[in-house]
């Protein structure tokens, strides 16, 4: 459980599989989230999937249900995936989604950020943490930059939905930039 001051991330449940559900479905969470409005999940598919997260049978990604402590309701989930080089695990990509739309934009990214970014190098001891979004989605690269993130790397026209073409775009963030950021 990593808690903030108006957050938790806690472990994911089985009854939080219907409210994931449904953010999974939504056209616009999923295009922001993962660039794929058309995506569809069949409740027994996404079980199946969340399965392992609630089972603990998944090392390299730990999954969090994102809850606002003032209403004890689920809002979100994120993730952090564990990369692995030569069996040594150095760094891991985060990623954030708030299902709910009508808690964007209260400060909440940040707070889920920085939580994530205290497990990755506080407790996890990784040396970098990525972050993956797509060129036009200002709200995720300014949360980024904001947390200390740079842009590394452009896969141009990369990804494509809604007739278009879309960049990819990387970015990371260091150990000792993370520890400047803390002074
Ligand atoms: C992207 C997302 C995580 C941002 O979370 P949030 O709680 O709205 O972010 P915050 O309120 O903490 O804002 C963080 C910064 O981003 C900026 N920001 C937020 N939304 C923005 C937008 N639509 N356009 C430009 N900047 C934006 C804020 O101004 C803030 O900067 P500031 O403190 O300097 O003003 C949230 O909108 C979300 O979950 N969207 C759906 C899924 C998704 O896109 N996931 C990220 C995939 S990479």
């Amino acid at each position: 459980m990593l808690t903030g001051k108006t957050i938790v991330l806690r472990p994911l449940e089985r009854e939080d599989v219907k409210l994931i559900h449904k953010w999974q479905n939504d056209e616009e969470v999923m295009r922001l989230a993962r660039s794929e409005p058309d995506h569809a999940i069949s409740m027994e598919a996404l079980t199946t999937e969340l399965d392992k997260s609630i089972k603990a049978e998944d090392q390299m990604t730990r999954r969090f249900g994102i809850e606002e402590k003032s209403s004890k309701k689920l809002i979100g989930w994120c993730s952090i995936r564990l990369n692995s080089w030569a069996n040594r695990y150095t760094s891991a990509e985060i990623g954030l989604a708030i299902g709910e739309r009508d808690r964007w934009k209260k400060g909440y990214g940040t707070e889920i950020t920085s939580l994530l970014l205290k497990e990755c190098f506080e407790q996890l001891n990784l040396h970098r943490v990525g972050w993956w979004t797509y060129g036009d989605h200002k709200a995720s690269i300014a949360l980024a930059k904001k947390m200390g993130f740079r842009e590394e790397g452009r896969l141009r026209e990369n990804s494509f939905f809604d007739n278009q073409f879309h960049d990819g775009v990387v970015m990371g963030l260091l150990r000792s930039e993370y520890e400047k950021s803390q002074h």
